[in-house]
Order: C-alpha cells, then structure tokens, then sequence
C-alpha cells in the first residue's frame, strides 16, 4: 500500500506504526499528533532503525497537519486520553468523542477513500463516533478491541497449558470492557477443544482475568497497555493490505446480526481489502447470547453518553 497514517503519536501509535513499518505494509507510513514535535521525533526514531531491522518503509511525522496524510489507503485512529487506575474506558468518553470526531473529519477530508480502523477508548463508541464522523459504509470502518483481548486471553492459556500461544486459536465477542465474552466453547489448542485440557474452574479464572486484562495492565503501569494493542491494530491493517481474509473478531457495525442493530460491538468477521467482507454469525447457546446481549446493552448505555453531548446535531424527528 502506498500511505498508511497513525493519528496519535502516543505509546499505542507509535507501537503500531512500528509494526507496520517492520513489516513493511506500506511505502510510507504519516504518524500525527496535536504535541508539537513528538509525531515527528517518534517517526525519525522509528526510521532510523529501518537499516538495523531491514525495512524499506518511510515514516515522516507531522503536527497536526493533516494534507501530508493526502491517499492514504488506511487511517488508523488512537487518539485521546489513555485510562489512569480507577478509571473505566467509559470514563473517557467525555475528552475522547471531541479528539474522535475531530481527527476522523480532517483524515477523511484528505483521504476519502481510506479505510478507517479505530483503537481510541471507549473502543466500541468511539468507533459508532467515527462512523457517524465520516459517513462512511461500516464495513470501512471498524475498530479494534477483539485482537487485543483474545491476545490476552490465547497468552494466559498458553501459560497455563504450557503450550505454544501459535497453537491456540480462540473466538471472543462482545463490547472491548468488563463485559467482554470469551468463548471456550470456540476455543481450540492444537485442534483440541480447551474444554478437554482445562477443568472449568481454571478456564473461568483465565476468562475473568482476561475481561480484567486492560485493568491488569493500567494497575501496574499507571497507564494503558500499547505493545499489544498497537500490534493488534497493526494485525488488522495486514490483513487489509495483503487482502488475507483472516477470521478475525472485529468492533463491527451490526443491522440485525445476533438479534443487535445499529450498534458497534465485537464480532467474528472477514477481514480483506475491503475491509469487514462479511460478519460470521456463529450459533451461540443461550447463556453466550444473553452475555453478547448484556454487552451491548452496556454499550448502547455509553452510547447515551455520547447522543447526550451532541456532536452530530439534534436527533432527527422521527
Ligand atoms: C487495554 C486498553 C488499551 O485494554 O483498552 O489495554
């Protein structure tokens, strides 16, 4: 792909600009940032380790200026505040829907065309906020949270099994928060069901860390996770770019799958060239479906939050 840009130049973005570059999914790679300098810097530190780890891909900074994003195939999103411990990702919709709305505007402005992946928190709203920025089709815009989590969820079962994490393959649904809901009934350790390898009281300890995961990480930091997510977002622009059509759980835009509508949440889909290609509707049993559904209310509750600041006009009269 010839331009790829990463808006917010903070740990997240720059660690997915860092990916992509290694794995040279792009010509050019625009990190941007509000903060005078620091797009710039991290894009050059980046650059200069392209002749110790062998990538072609250019990456230049700028602040604030949106025209050197211009054709991008690919925008992805990972402004505004990170959560500090005490705070939910719900707690931040207040500063992030503004940095959101904003930054998908002037992206779009200069790359209409482009394919837009959200990592900003509270993911799933943040992703509805892009959405409604752009006028976009949905399936071009989509965030990412499911990568994340089942990254989290494949590493603690590989710790626990004492397996290799490549083996482990594993389907999570649900809002990117404390509702998320991993499911050991898709999930599989070489072929074999984890159900097999693992008594439930263990598997329901590494399903509950999992939820917890994000919290895990702010607690010993002080700030959010990046190694992971920023390697996540970077995942989904690969999959994009080399047209892979991975299996992937995606924060897509549902209109009646899983008996949800007109809401963002985690799902599997398709992933290729044109983004979300089809959004896979596995069967769930009741107990899965009244978790999804708990998740999308919580959802649909943070969404309120977001319609309650009017940033897209009055509702319509319907
Ligand atoms: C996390 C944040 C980035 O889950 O949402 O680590």
């Amino acid at each position: 792909m010839k331009k790829i840009t990463v808006i917010g130049a903070g740990n997240v973005g720059a660690t997915c600009a860092n990916v992509i570059a290694h794995k040279e999914l792009a010509k050019e790679i625009v990190l941007i940032d509000i903060k005078e300098g620091v797009a710039e810097g991290k894009a050059l530190d980046i650059w200069q380790t392209s002749s110790i780890n062998n990538f072609n891909t250019r990456l230049t900074g700028s602040t604030n200026d949106y025209l050197k994003t211009k054709g991008s195939g690919i925008i992805v999103i990972t402004s505004g505040l990170p959560r500090k411990p005490g705070m939910s990702r719900d707690d931040l919709i207040r500063t992030n829907a503004i940095i959101v709305k904003e930054v998908a505007e002037k992206a779009i402005k200069y790359s209409p065309e482009a394919i837009i992946i959200i990592v900003s928190n509270p993911l799933d709203v943040m992703t509805y906020t892009a959405y409604l920025a752009t006028h976009k089709s949905p399936n071009r815009v989509f965030g990412m949270a499911g990568i994340l989590d089942t990254g989290r969820y494949k590493a603690f079962l590989a710790e626990a099994l004492n397996v290799s994490p490549k083996d482990i393959h594993a389907m999570l649904l649900g809002g990117h928060g404390d509702t998320m809901v991993p499911l050991p009934r898709y999930t599989s350790v070489g072929g074999i069901p984890v159900t097999e390898l693992l008594d439930k009281d263990e598997i329901d300890k590494i399903v509950e860390r999992t939820r917890k995961g994000g919290g895990e990480l702010v607690n010993l930091m002080g700030t959010s996770a990046w190694y992971a997510p920023g390697a996540g977002a970077a995942q989904m622009v690969e999959a994009i770019v080399d047209d892979q059509h991975r299996i992937l759980p995606v924060c897509a835009y549902l209109t009646g799958e899983f008996g949800l509508k007109d809401v963002y949440i985690g799902v599997p889909v398709i992933l290729g060239a044109e983004g979300v290609e089809k959004i896979i509707e596995i069967n769930l049993n009741e107990n899965e479906m009244k978790l999804l559904h708990d998740s999308a209310e919580s959802i649909k509750q943070t969404m309120t939050a977001l319609d309650d600041m009017h940033l897209f006009g009055e509702p319509e009269e319907k």
